[in-house]
Formats: C-alpha cells, structure tokens, sequence
C-alpha cells in the first residue's frame, strides 16, 4: 500500500465503500488513516449513530467492536471556527532546514496557490510581474525569518515596503505591479480571512497521524479533513496544496521501510486532473513519488475517470476499476489496461455496484467488496459542525 492506489468507477459504483473497507482493515492493524472529505460522507466515522450495532451479525459486531477500540477519530472542519477549524501555514515551518532546491519548490508551491486563490489565471504580462514579485517575495523571505512567520500579511507589509532586500533580489520591474499585488493581496485577505488568517489548531501532520512517526505505541488516529467549509474550489486546492506540502515534509523527516499512514483522497480527479494544473497538482505528483519513503501511502479516488491524470500513472500500483460507461473514459485507460495481461475493458460497463477489477503488477482479477462496517452516506453541514464540535 506504499506504492498507492486508485479507485476509479462512475458514481455509485462503490468506489468510496471499497476504499474505506480497506482503510478499516488497515486501521485494525495499527494503521493511521487521514480522510479528506469533499462531500461529507467520510465524516460519518465520527458520528455515534454510524457505529450502531442494530442488525449487524455477530461476525459484524465482533469487526466493528474491534475497529471502535483500536482506532481514535477526529474530525476537523479548516475554514470554520463553528466546528474544529485546522490552519495551514504559508510555508511548512521546517523549511529553513531544506536544501536551496528545496526551498525554491516549497516557495513556488506557495505563490502558485496564493496565485490561484488571486485568480491570477490568464498570464498576462501585469499578472506575470505581479507572480514573479510574489515567488521572490516568498523567496527573500525564507532566508531572512523563520518560515512559521511567513503570513500573508507579512507578505503584504514585505511587498509594500519594497523592502531592499526584495527589490535588489527582482532588479528591474515598474513600480505600479508592487502596488497591484499588494492590493490584490489585501482583498483576497480580506475576503478570504478564515481561510488565510491561520485561525485554529496548526495543521501538525505528525499529530493527525498520532504521533506514530516516533514509534510510540499509541492507537492509530483516523483523522477526517471537511473540506465543505473552505469555500470554491480554488479556496479548497489552495488548502490541500498546502497540505500536500505539509505530509511531504513529514514524510522526509520520517523516513520508513514500513507502512505508517494511508491518506485518502476522494474526488482525486480535482486534485489531479488531466487537462487543468490546479494548485494541488505538482504537489500530488511530487508526494506520489516521495510518499513511499515515509510509509505513506495514498488512496485516490475518482469518479470521473477520463478526468484523471494518468500521467502519474507509474507511481500507482494498484488499480481497484469499478463501473466504467463513458467511452472517452475508457479510451484514455487504454494505454494502462493493456500493460495487464488480459483485456478487461469490455467487462468494465456491466459491473454492479461493490464489483471491481483489480489491476497490479500486470495481473488482473475480479472481485465483489463487501460493505465497510462504516456506511459512508452523507452528512448536512449542521451535523458535521456539531460532530467536530464534540
Ligand atoms: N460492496 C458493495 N456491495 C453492495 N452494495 C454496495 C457496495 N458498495 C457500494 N454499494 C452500494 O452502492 C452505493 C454507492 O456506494 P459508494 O458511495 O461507495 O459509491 P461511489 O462510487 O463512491 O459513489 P460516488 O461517486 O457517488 O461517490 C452504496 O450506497 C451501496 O448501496
Ligand atoms: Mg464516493
């Protein structure tokens, strides 16, 4: 499970069941799992009712018993302090241990989403200036102060000041795209305030994972991430990329030969989609080659399949394929079904709901999933709140 797998299916074809019965037995066994929630189906771990016993066979009882006392679930809600809000750093607070290669990624990551979040989109040249002062902003700063200081407001006051440092690292740019950024900073600060004023409890990667990274015996933490309350899209990739960055720096610090954490991605094809480059996307790429080295493995599910990038391809080595209609979808995985030894295409459209193929090192089989113990239907906003609440 270090080496990733992707779950990809039309919608309910039981992609969402399957990953989350293997998470079960992998939490079982001592394993930390972080859920990223976009619709709100995963949040049912933390809800009492989810764990009821009624009409469940001894055996199941027994399963679900187990589960209850081996794991601890959490559930944050980033973006809303109603709930249990959880706040990304600009810049991962280790940064300044990092190679100079290094900190140029990790402050390109950071400009790149700050940029989306701006809708700096069209590349024209103002937006191109206003970029490169950003990226070197980021830059001249992480040399100078400690990473955790690094906050859009100090961005703002860096860039406003043109402080010495910032205009002798850029040389020759007109004054007037300082004075745009800063104003573009400052509204998307302002409109976007719970998501860029770092209010709740600092995203701490080895805490989420119960700080199993130092070998202590503690029980494997399942930690559930609602992205429902960070606002559009754009605000929502601008978080995971930040998280992304985060689990990459845990990963390097943690080395591991044996598997530690499971991070599940539902709705992956938006983090990692074919034809866009969202603020998620060179993270992702960069964490499914890097995750391994961690113990970390992730779990990426999709449910529009033609959407998803298969680039990645070769750093995923199982492919859990459930019902596949869409022609365009299945033309795409061509390439990646016929490395297999027998063509399954044909049988992709007819499977039911649980039914799957799964495709790794060459070989092929199918199989029907049994239901996870945990039924994951979708909760009202109001519920998660009250759940992460508690
Ligand atoms: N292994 C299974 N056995 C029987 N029924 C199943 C199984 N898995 C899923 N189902 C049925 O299919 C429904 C949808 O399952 P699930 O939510 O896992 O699908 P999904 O592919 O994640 O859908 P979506 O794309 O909408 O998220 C479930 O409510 C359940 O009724
Ligand atoms: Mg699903």
């Amino acid at each position: 499970m270090t080496r990733h797998a992707a779950f990809l299916g039309g919608t309910g074809s039981g992609k969402t069941t399957v990953a989350v019965n293997i998470l079960e037995q992998l939490m079982v066994n001592g394993i930390s799992v972080i859920m990223i929630d976009r619709k709100g189906d995963l949040c049912r771990y933390a809800d009492p009712k989810a764990w009821s016993e009624d009409g469940l066979d001894a055996d199941a009882k027994s399963r679900i018993h187990s589960l209850r006392d081996h794991v601890h679930v959490s559930l944050y809600t980033p973006g809303h302090t109603g709930g249990n809000p959880l706040a990304i750093s600009l810049v991962p607070p280790d940064a300044s241990n990092l190679s100079q290669m290094e900190r140029e990624r990790v402050a390109r990551c950071s400009a790149n989403a700050l940029a989306r979040i701006m809708d700096y989109t069209s590349q024209t040249p103002a937006q191109k200036a206003q970029y490169a002062i950003l990226l070197k902003a980021i830059q001249v700063l992480l040399e100078m102060v400690e990473p955790s200081q690094i906050t859009v407001d100090q961005l703002i006051c860096f860039i406003d000041e043109r402080a010495p440092s910032l205009v002798n690292a850029i040389g020759k740019l007109e004054d007037k795209h300082f004075s745009k950024l800063v104003e573009n900073l400052q509204a998307t600060r302002l409109t976007k305030g719970s998501l860029l004023d770092g209010s709740g409890k600092p995203l701490d990667i080895g805490a989420l994972l119960g700080g199993r990274a130092e070998g202590a015996d503690k029980k494997p933490q399942l930690s559930i991430i609602s992205t429902k309350f960070l606002g559009d899209n754009q605000d929502i990739e601008f978080w995971v990329a930040q998280f992304l960055v985060a689990v990459e720096r845990f990963v390097n610090q943690n080395p591991s030969n044996m598997l530690q954490a499971v991070l599940l991605f539902d709705e992956a094809d938006v983090y990692l989609p074919a034809a866009r480059k969202p603020a998620t996307k060179e993270p992702m790429e960069s964490l499914l080659k890097r995750a391994r080295s961690g113990g970390v493995g992730l779990f990426l599910a999709s449910q529009s399949p033609g959407d998803f990038d298969y680039k990645s391809r070769d750093n995923i080595r199982s492919w859990f394929l459930g019902r596949i209609k869409e022609e365009t979808a299945l033309k795409k995985m061509k390439p990646m079904l016929s490395e297999c030894k027998s063509d399954v295409s044909d049988q992709l459209p007819a499977q039911e709901p649980g039914e799957f193929h799964i495709t790794r090192d060459g070989q092929v089989e199918a199989f029907k999933a049994n239901r996870s113990l945990i039924q994951p239907t979708q909760l009202p906003e109001d519920r998660i709140l009250e759940l992460a609440r508690g």
